[in-house]
């Protein structure tokens, strides 16, 4: 899989939601439960999250249904024209997860594209180069109504909403972390108490764990590189030709790291530690 790709369309369903809401990443199944428990109030989303529920197991088995959280957004709410309930631009959701979302919109569908992203795996960074690298005429939308299913790697944003008016938007989100950031919604028919964590001005990846992840990732990078430098050293550079390497040279790698394929471009001087200029999932 790689950024681009496009997500699952499960096809269209029809939800009955009349009452006006706004509820942010609501727990309705924690690890370990087998059945989601939610208020008599979003009952009007039965169908939808006994689809989402039922394509999950189908998919990823009922091993990983057990282990995983199941988050419940729901937005029915007036849009104003040329506004929008989430933020603007290009960015996938769960970045550098194995998350699993589903979306459900009656109108002002979510826009995908295909362009063949070369992706930072740093979650500020990669913001960025989505937006310069997307490729207008890669742009794809599926019917109003329709049940999507999204992993990591489909690269999207929000859709056209130059009329305006009253839409409904639900997320169903599978994840293995606690979505545990101050405003997400507390389901009181669970028992449960999570210590909730500040959440960041620019971006919300709903779970603290992976912010803490991708530093400790990083961290790693560095270790993973100074072996590579020994190697390029040792195997690509004779002695005299690292006495002479005074200006900064470039390479690449290719590596595995957590099941991804990774390429790392760096620079190095001879006398210098190497300077990891770059990390790109591939
Ligand atoms: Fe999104």
């Amino acid at each position: 899989m790689k950024y681009g790709d496009l997500p699952r369309n499960l096809g269209l369903f029809e939800v009955p939601c009349h009452e006006m809401m706004f509820v942010q990443y609501l727990p309705i199944k924690l690890a370990n439960q087998t059945c989601p428990t939610y208020d008599k109030q979003f009952d009007c989303f039965n169908q939808i999250i006994g689809a989402a529920v039922g394509n999950f197991i189908d998919t990823f088995g009922s091993d990983v249904w057990d282990e995983s959280y199941v988050y419940l957004t729901a937005k029915h709410m007036y849009q104003v024209p040329n506004s929008s309930f989430n933020r603007h631009g290009y960015h996938s959701d769960g970045f550098m997860t194995s998350d699993i979302n589903y979306i459900w919109s009656d109108k002002f569908p979510t826009i995908f594209n295909t362009t063949k992203f070369n992706l930072s795996l740093d979650d500020r960074i990669s913001i960025g180069e989505m937006e310069e690298q997307a490729v207008k005429e890669n742009e794809i939308t599926y019917a109003d109504k329709s049940l999507v299913r999204l992993n990591q790697y489909n690269i999207h944003k929000v859709g056209d909403n130059s009329t305006g008016g009253l839409r409904t938007f639900i997320k169903l989100s599978f994840s293995k972390d606690k979505y545990d950031l101050i405003g997400n919604a507390h389901n009181h028919l669970l028992d449960y108490n999570w210590e909730m964590k500040e959440r960041s001005i620019e971006r919300n990846i709903p779970q603290t764990l992976i912010q803490e992840e991708v530093v400790k990732q990083k961290s790693e990078w560095v270790e993973v590189n100074k072996i590579t430098w020994q190697m390029v050293l040792n195997e690509s550079l004779n002695l005299e030709s690292m006495n002479t390497l005074n200006t900064l040279e470039t390479f690449e790698e290719e590596y595995i790291i957590k099941g991804g394929v990774y390429k790392i471009i760096y620079k190095v001087k001879s006398s210098e530690k190497p300077r990891v200029e770059q990390l790109i999932g591939l």
